[in-house]
C-alpha cells in the first residue's frame, strides 16, 4: 500500500466499513437489442434447448427484425437505459457487441448507437463488431456471409473506427474454425482484434482457432480440453467464462474453470448480457456462480471479474485495478467482507459506483 499525499480538491467519502471494489470489466456483452425475448423462453420452459428454439424461427434471428426495424436513436436510448443499470451493479466498464443487425447498415446503425450512448453516459463502453453472429434471411450459405462481411462490414467499420474488436460465432450451425481464420486475417488488416465465441455448445475447434489467430479472448469455451487449454495458456488468449448464460439456459454443466486455471490460462468472467441466453447485467450474481457451480474461490472470482475482464478488452493498463495513477474507477458495496459479494445472491449490494472520480450511482 503506497500513502500519497491527498490532492488539494479530493474529496473524502466515508463509506462507513463497506467494502471498495475496482469497478466489475464485464467483457461480454450483446446489449444492443430492441426487446426481451419472451417466446423464446417460452419455449424453453416447455422444454425446448437453444437448438430447437433456433429451428423454431427464434434465437439470434429473432432479434434482427427489431434492430433493423429501430433507428439508431431508438437502439441508443435503450442502450443508455440498459446502461443505468450496470452502473447500478457496480459494473464501470463493458464491452459491447453488435450482431443483432446482421447487414452493412444494421451493424454500422448498432456500433453507432453505441458510440453515441457511450458519449452521453458514464459507463465505458469497448465496441465490437459481431456481425458474424448468425447467416441472416438473405444469404443462403455461410461462406457467401462471411465473404460479405469481409468485403463491405469490416472495411466500413474499420475505416470509421467504430469498433476496437471483430467476434465471430464459432458452434455447428453458425460459424466455422475456418471461417474464424479468415474472418480474423481480414479483421487484423482493418485494425480490428479478434475475439471468437468458442466451443459453447459444440467442440469444434474453435478454441484452437482462436489461438491461432491470436485472439484477445475466446469466450464461453465450455468444452474446452486439456488440448485447447494448453493452446490458450501459450497464446495469453483470455477464457473468458459466462455462466449466466448456463444458468439461464437451464444447463447442469458449468464452464471449466478449475480446469483452466489450473492449466494455467487467463480466465476472465462476464455476464453475457444479451436478450436470448443471459439477460442478466449483475456481475455480483456471475461471482456467485462462479463460486458455487465451477470452484474459483473468491479471490479469483473477483480477479476474473475486474482486473482480468480489463485484459479481455484491452485495457490492462488503464481499467480494472485500485491504484495510484489509474482512472478511479470502484464499486462501493455494503458488505462487511468481500467473500459476502461471492455468498449473497439475488440482491444488488452495490451502494455507490464511482467513475473516472465522479460518483455515477447512490442507492436511494
Ligand atoms: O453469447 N452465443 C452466441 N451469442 C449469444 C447468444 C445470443 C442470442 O441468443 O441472442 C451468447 O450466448
Ligand atoms: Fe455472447
Amino acid at each position: 500500500i503506497r500513502h500519497n499525499p491527498l490532492a488539494e480538491d479530493a474529496e473524502t467519502v466515508d463509506v462507513g466499513g463497506a467494502v471498495v471494489i475496482p469497478g466489475f470489466c464485464d467483457s461480454h456483452t450483446h446489449p444492443v437489442f430492441s426487446g426481451a425475448r419472451i417466446s423464446d423462453f417460452a419455449l424453453r420452459t416447455a422444454g425446448a434447448d437453444y437448438a430447437a428454439v433456433k429451428a423454431g424461427g427464434g434465437g439470434i434471428i429473432s432479434s434482427v427484425k427489431g434492430v433493423r426495424e429501430s433507428s439508431e436513436s431508438a437502439l441508443k436510448k435503450k442502450l443508455l437505459a440498459r446502461a443505468e443499470k450496470f452502473l447500478m451493479a457496480g459494473t464501470t466498464t463493458i464491452e459491447a457487441k453488435s450482431g443483432y443487425g446482421l447487414s452493412k447498415e444494421s451493424e454500422i446503425k448498432s456500433l453507432r448507437a453505441i458510440r453515441h450512448a457511450a458519449a452521453e453516459c458514464p459507463l465505458g463502453m469497448v465496441p465490437t463488431l459481431l456481425a458474424a453472429h448468425s447467416l441472416p434471411p438473405e444469404f443462403s450459405d455461410a461462406d457467401s456471409y462471411v465473404s460479405h462481411i469481409m468485403a463491405e462490414i469490416i472495411p466500413a467499420v474499420g475505416a470509421e473506427k467504430l469498433a476496437v474488436f471483430a467476434d465471430i460465432f464459432c458452434e455447428r450451425g453458425f460459424f466455422t474454425p475456418a471461417h474464424v481464420r479468415e474472418l480474423m486475417a481480414c479483421a487484423k488488416a482493418h485494425g480490428l482484434k479478434p475475439k471468437v465465441h468458442a466451443e459453447q455448445f459444440t467442440h469444434c475447434g474453435g478454441l484452437e482457432a482462436a489461438a491461432d489467430c491470436g485472439a484477445v479472448s475466446a469466450d464461453h469455451a465450455d468444452l474446452a480440453d486439456s488440448r485447447d487449454i494448453g493452446l490458450l495458456k501459450s497464446s495469453g488468449t483470455v477464457a473468458t467464462l459466462l455462466p449466466a448464460s448456463n444458468h439461464f439456459l437451464g444447463l447442469s454443466k458449468f464452464p471449466p474453470a478449475r480446469a483452466l486455471i489450473d492449466g494455467g490460462a487467463a480466465v476472465a468472467l462476464a455476464t453475457d448480457f444479451n436478450p436470448g441466453t443471459s439477460p442478466c447485467w449483475n456481475m455480483q450474481f456471475v461471482l456467485s456462480l462462479a463460486c458455487t457451480h465451477m470452484g474459483m474461490t473468491p479471490e479469483e472470482a473477483l480477479c476474473a471479474a475486474t482486473v482480468n475482464g480489463a485484459c479481455a478488452m484491452g485495457l490492462s493498463g488503464t481499467a480494472g485495478r485500485i491504484e495510484v495513477g489509474l482512472p478511479a474507477d470502484f464499486a462501493v458495496m455494503d458488505v462487511d467482507d468481500y467473500r459476502e459479494l461471492c455468498y449473497y445472491f439475488g440482491d444488488n449490494m452495490c451502494v455507490m459506483t464511482v467513475k473516472n472520480g465522479e460518483s455515477v450511482y447512490i442507492s436511494g
